[in-house]
């Protein structure tokens, strides 16, 4: 179970979420999709009215059930989308220490029906965060190229530590550089540094920018089905073997 995460926004998690899901699928992996951002960006770039689902929404206000609100939106990839209400969740009150595991319970009934569960977290780091990490044994960070981004990946990296920490717990944390230009030197700094800090954990293909990723979604559709040829499904294929051989740069 992966949570893809960064409180910072615009670095590629809901790119890295469609995309990553749909190449596993391909390679014949049995993917479950989230799309915990109360944003709904996910679902509506799976082609997805959110308006018109059962989503994460009632299944956090338990009020339903993870089965009853996923459904299969590609070969091999079931999909639960946000909900209008997920917002809501933010404002639980009651439940104590609890409500940062409803997730994590929710998903235990169907969990080993799947390969990979993605989850495409908001970006912030509140209950919803709370829930996504708690029920994740991996988090995937998408790192995007601009200066800002290394404070943002340490922070995260203290907060995730933190709570391995205090709650005796222990993720496979991995760094996914996105919107990445060969050629410019910020993109290089930034990969030299996050190999420096973070050693064994920045996964081998980054996904470079391309105007295909971003627009794919406005279509309802995945890089693979929008230009199967282009860079970013190239990309995303090859990461998907990263994520599967857990294949990092050294
Ligand atoms: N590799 C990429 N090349 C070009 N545009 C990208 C790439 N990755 C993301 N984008 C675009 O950048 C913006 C932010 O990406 P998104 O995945 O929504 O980030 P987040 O979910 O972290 O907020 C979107 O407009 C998206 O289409
Ligand atoms: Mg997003």
């Amino acid at each position: 179970m992966i949570a893809v995460m960064n409180q910072k926004g615009g670095v590629g998690k809901t790119t890295t979420t469609l995309n990553l899901s749909h190449a596993l699928a391909r390679s014949g992996k049995r993917v479950l999709a989230l799309d915990m951002d109360p944003q709904a960006h996910l679902t509506i770039a799976f082609g997805v009215d959110n308006r018109k689902c059962h989503g994460l929404d009632e299944v956090l206000l338990e009020r339903n059930s993870v089965k009853q609100c996923m459904f299969e939106v590609r070969e091999n990839i079931h999909f639960l989308p946000a909900g209008v209400r997920l917002g809501e969740v933010e404002f639980i009150r009651q439940g104590g220490a609890k409500r940062g595991y409803i997730l994590k319970e929710a998903l235990s009934a169907i969990e080993q029906d799947f390969d990979y569960v993605i989850i495409d977290c908001p970006p912030s780091a509140g209950l919803i965060g709370m829930n996504a990490l708690l029920a994740a044994k991996e988090v995937l960070i998408p790192v995007s190229g601009d200066f800002l981004a290394l404070h943002g990946v340490s922070r995260l990296m203290e907060i995730v530590g933190y709570i391995e920490r205090s709650l005796h717990l222990n993720f496979e944390k991995y760094i996914v550089l996105t919107r990445y230009y060969q050629r410019r030197k910020l993109s290089q700094q930034i990969k030299d540094k996050l190999l420096e800090y973070f050693p064994g954990r920045v996964l081998a293909t980054p996904i470079h920018e391309t105007v295909a990723l971003a627009e794919s979604p406005s279509f309802g559709k995945t890089i693979f089905e929008y230009r199967k040829t282009n860079r970013g499904a190239k990309d995303y294929s090859t990461l998907a073997d990263d994520v599967i051989y857990r294949r990092t740069l050294a």
